[in-house]
């Protein structure tokens, strides 16, 4: 198993839309999806694009969101994680946790914001980083990735 293409960046925000503007009036990013509500994975979620890759802003959606914890330590928000596509991601997932690396929540993958299946890998295991692997999208072939 080997990354591929770097599809996002995480960052957290406490608002969205704000955080949208920002990157449009510094870095002239204008290219941005409206905001989505996805109360089943906890985010609000803005996809703002540039040539090679997205920035995913997240906002905190609901009580349970995983994003809270976050921002209780970063309150303005700031860099929460990296996204590589991976050819299969339950062989991806099958690799991590024979490399001895710790996958987040249950260990299943589950559709992640993009509509593919996703995993996390536990910050620890690379310096503090939170790692999303992501079901290569040109590649999913339906639930599960299979
Ligand atoms: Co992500």
């Amino acid at each position: 198993m080997k990354i591929g293409r770097l599809n996002h960046v995480g960052v957290a925000t406490p608002d969205v839309e704000e955080a949208a503007k920002v990157y449009a009036r510094l870095y002239g990013a204008v290219e941005a999806t409206p905001a989505r509500d996805f109360p089943q994975l906890g985010v609000k979620v803005i996809f703002v694009s540039v040539p090679n890759m997205q920035i995913e802003l997240i906002e905190p959606l609901g009580d349970a969101s995983p994003i809270h914890k976050y921002l209780e330590k970063n309150p303005k928000g700031g860099q929460h994680h990296m996204c590589f596509e991976v050819p299969d991601i339950i062989e991806a997932r099958d690799e991590m946790v024979s490399r001895g690396a710790t996958v987040l929540g249950t260990g299943e993958p589950y559709i992640g914001a993009h509509g593919v299946p996703v995993i996390f890998v536990h910050p620890k295991d690379t310096g503090g980083v939170l790692i999303e692997l992501m079901q290569d999208p040109a590649l999913y072939k339906g639930e599960g990735g299979h």
